[in-house]
């Protein structure tokens, strides 16, 4: 029987067709045996709701991709729930010492939480890559099913490929509906942009895709400097900064300053910026025509993160429009949502 489903914007959407569950004793039971079953369960995470299935079995990882439609090439991160079996999943004993220490510091500092690290695999797990990137996410209730389960989850974002990253139920329902075996509604992930991924190599620690952890943070942490931008090498090895992503249905996407957004703004164009530079906008150029469709996002990164994919999302509910997305400052700190945005408007 379709369950009725409350959008975010309390409509509703008609049919469910991927069982919704909840952060109870009953939903995590269910999705544990869904797991263990090689199936497939959408969970929510602390940075963004993942796809989750056993990283060890090929026929969950085949689920994945096909209900994601993932280009094959594009790795998964493996999620564990404690330090112990991540260091299984790295060739631990092959690490320099200065990796050993790194990751060590890392997982002390960050993990649980929205950090993914890249370091050389060990021999005893099966993928074309030389490396694996893992993860032990911060959500109680999905720590909870990667202890029961104890096997390692991959799990990429909840969404279509090309789409923005899943921060609530619903948005998982709008791409994944009826593809996916469950989704375990656990609210509103608290951070809303994905974890910080980064590269112990030899030489140097590299970012590969900026997240809701700052690279000053992680400097730090290791009390040394990393290198903050990926090279067309690195994003070769880290395949997922090549393709599309995060962009809404909408008819076009522009990234510009305030300053060049005058023409737009008396247009039925979607805005999506910092509320300082909306307030600024309106002082201004006067009202915007009734029927557009403003979204002011608060004005530090925190606040912006967590609301941009929800905005993205949000924008979809007038696809005959433009969509304005206003840049925030230059700075470490807006990294990440600036590179979402960047690619939200294909200009990466
Ligand atoms: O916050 C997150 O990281 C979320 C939650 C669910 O944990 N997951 C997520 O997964 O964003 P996904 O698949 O959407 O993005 C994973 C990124 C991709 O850019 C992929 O190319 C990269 O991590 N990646 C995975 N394995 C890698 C590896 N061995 N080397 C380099 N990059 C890797
Ligand atoms: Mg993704």
């Amino acid at each position: 029987m379709p369950l009725l489903y409350t959008d975010y914007m309390n409509a509703i959407v008609p049919h469910c067709l991927s069982p919704i569950l909840q952060p109870d004793e009953s939903g995590i039971a269910q999705a544990c045996a869904i797991l263990q079953d090689e199936g497939i369960v959408a969970l929510p995470t602390e940075t963004v709701y993942g796809l989750a299935g056993k990283a060890l079995s090929s026929v969950a990882l085949s689920k994945i991709y096909e209900a994601k439609n993932r280009p094959a090439n594009n790795p998964l991160i493996w999620h564990v729930h404690s330090l112990e079996k991540a260091r299984s999943l790295f060739a631990y004993d092959a690490l320099s010492i200065a990796n050993k220490r790194r990751l060590e510091r890392l997982a002390r500092s960050f993990w649980p939480g929205p950090l993914t690290i890249v370091a050389q695999k060990s021999s005893s797990i099966d993928c074309a890559l030389a490396t694996i990137a893992v993860r032990i996410p911060q959500t109680a209730v999905t720590r909870e099913i990667l202890r029961r389960c104890d096997f390692p989850l991959a799990m990429p974002s909840a969404n279509i490929s090309t789409r923005p990253s899943p921060t609530k139920a619903s948005h998982v329902l709008k791409t994944l509906d009826g593809r996916i075996d469950a989704i375990l509604d656990g609210g509103d992930c608290e951070g809303g942009l994905e974890s910080t991924v980064i590269v112990l190599g030899e030489e140097t620690i590299k970012i590969l895709r900026p997240g809701l952890l700052s690279a000053a943070a992680i400097e730090a942490a290791l009390g040394e400097t990393i290198v903050r931008t990926a090279s067309l090498e690195d994003v070769l090895c880290s395949p997922g900064q090549a393709y599309l992503h995060y962009a809404p249905q909408v008819q076009k996407i522009a990234l510009i300053q305030a300053d060049d957004a005058a023409q737009f703004w008396r247009s039925d164009a979607t805005f999506i910026g910092r509320t300082s530079t909306i307030d600024e906008l309106a002082r201004k150029e006067g009202p915007r025509p009734a029927p557009a469709l403003t979204m002011a996002l608060g004005d530090t990164p925190i606040f912006f993160a967590k609301e941009l994919y929800q905005a993205l999302y949000a924008a979809e509910k007038h696809k005959e429009r433009d969509l304005v997305l206003l840049t925030p400052p230059s700075g470490d700190e807006w990294a990440a949502v600036i590179d979402r945005l960047s690619r939200a408007a294909g200009m990466r």
